[in-house]
């Protein structure tokens, strides 16, 4: 059996934890950490300890938590220089602005300064602490020191502080941390770094009447999960996504939309500037003609006239110019490939991905997908049958190789 925080993973990172009332969330981190198969090795300073227990970052990790200052080392050598030159990554989560001091000014007091001070690599830092000590000259001095010194900064958004004041400060939520943590730790592919790309992702939903609607069962993970591999790989992303519950990704623009035709106009007018577009949305086809009041009962005769709406796709195929990179999404219940292609071709698509929506457990809504990719010289890629966040991996390698 694996132990927990020891699988062949990803690799290794080492999680700093200082004193503050957000530690409390690091547990959390901790677990998706290991769940994503990262070998997590906690440090904690001493008022990090009294806020967190030890023991709960022990069983979620599966190493002992290092606290002790580096003068108490043992036999072992030179703890924290050994441990973090194995690390792909030191991440500290929460930071407070005693330990940012610290480490702009390269005081080594503790083991995680310490470590700080030995580690070449990469540092991800997620600072939290009260209102006015964030906004605080010497804090914004220091958070501007850190990041001249290469380190990565993960804000969290504005909201109820542990003091009773609402405002900037809040540790980011573990969720977006990972989101930054795979950012930092994915290698870039050189033909998109730089590059200016789109994705649409998630349903559109068109207007009955002032309270329905009409959508589909779209999720947009599959759309969030190609902007989020393409960000990682070194792109510059724009997302235009429909409704749905999805949080929006970190260091990317998000474009928020509700309609096909608000979904047009947020795409098209972006088209010349962007080097590759990816359309991942599941675009509505037909729009009711609204009616400006609510359908009622005894005047509604049960007809409902649906208008077509603009295919996107086919308007970017239509003007694409020379150099573009234009990937679609089909959808099928049925003759998979021989629609997919028919797609490929009447929107002047440089690659398609096909997924099978006739499974219960595969495509819209769930977590998984089977895709098999087409291109424009004939060829047919299968991808598999895997996670979204995997899958999104394949698909922007073959993305890559098209630009
Ligand atoms: N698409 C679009 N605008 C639309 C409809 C679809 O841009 N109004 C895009 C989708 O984002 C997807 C591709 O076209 O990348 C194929 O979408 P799909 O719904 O599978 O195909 P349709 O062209 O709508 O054909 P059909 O409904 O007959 O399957």
């Amino acid at each position: 059996m694996t132990q927990p925080g020891r699988s062949e993973g990803p690799g290794r990172i080492v999680l700093g934890v200082t004193g503050g009332i957000a530690a409390y969330k690091t547990a959390e981190l901790a677990r998706l950490l290991t769940k994503a198969g990262y070998d997590v090795v906690p440090i904690m300073t001493p008022w990090g300890a009294r806020f967190l227990g030890p023991l709960t970052l022990e069983a979620l990790t599966g190493h002992p938590v290092r606290v002790e200052t580096p003068a108490h080392e043992s036999s072992e050598g030179i703890g924290h220089i050994s441990l973090i030159r194995s690390a792909e990554l030191l991440l500290i989560a929460p930071l407070t602005a005693n330990t940012m001091a610290k480490m702009v000014t390269g005081m080594a007091d503790n083991f995680l300064t310490a470590t700080y001070l030995a580690h070449r690599g990469k540092t991800l830092v997620c600072p939290a602490m009260n209102t006015g000590m964030l906004e605080h000259p010497a804090t914004r001095r220091n958070l501007a020191q850190l990041a001249a010194d290469g380190v990565a900064i993960c804000m969290g958004e504005a909201g109820d502080l542990a003091c009773g004041e609402v405002g900037a400060g809040r540790m980011a939520e573990p969720d977006i941390i990972m989101d930054a943590v795979r950012m930092h730790l994915t290698p870039d592919i050189p033909a998109l770094v730089g590059r200016s790309v789109l994705v649409s992702a998630g349903p559109t939903r068109e207007d009955l009447d002032p309270v329905r609607y009409l959508t589909n069962r779209s999720s947009g993970k599959m759309g969030f999960a190609v902007a989020r591999a393409l960000r990682n790989a070194g792109a510059r992303v724009t997302l235009v996504h429909g409704p749905g519950n999805l949080k929006p990704p970190i260091d990317m623009e998000v474009v928020p939309v509700t309609s096909a035709a608000e979904m047009e106009a947020a795409i098209l007018p972006r088209q010349a500037e962007m080097d590759l577009i990816v359309m991942a949305a599941a675009v509505a086809d037909y729009r009711p003609q609204k009616a400006e009041h609510k359908l009622k009962k005894g005047h509604f005769d049960g007809t409902v006239i649906l208008e077509r709406t603009t295919d996107i796709l086919a308007s970017l195929g239509a003007a694409k110019r020379s150099g573009q990179v234009l990937a679609g999404f089909a959808a099928e219940s049925e003759d998979l490939l021989s629609n997919a292609r028919g797609k490929l071709e009447r929107k002047n698509l440089d690659l398609i991905f096909a997924n099978d929506i006739s499974g219960e457990d595969l495509g819209f809504g769930g977590d998984h997908n089977r895709i098999t990719a087409l291109d424009a010289r004939g060829h047919t890629i299968d991808l598999g049958t895997g996670t979204k966040d995997a899958l999104a991996g394949q698909i922007v390698r073959l993305l890559a190789e098209k630009i």
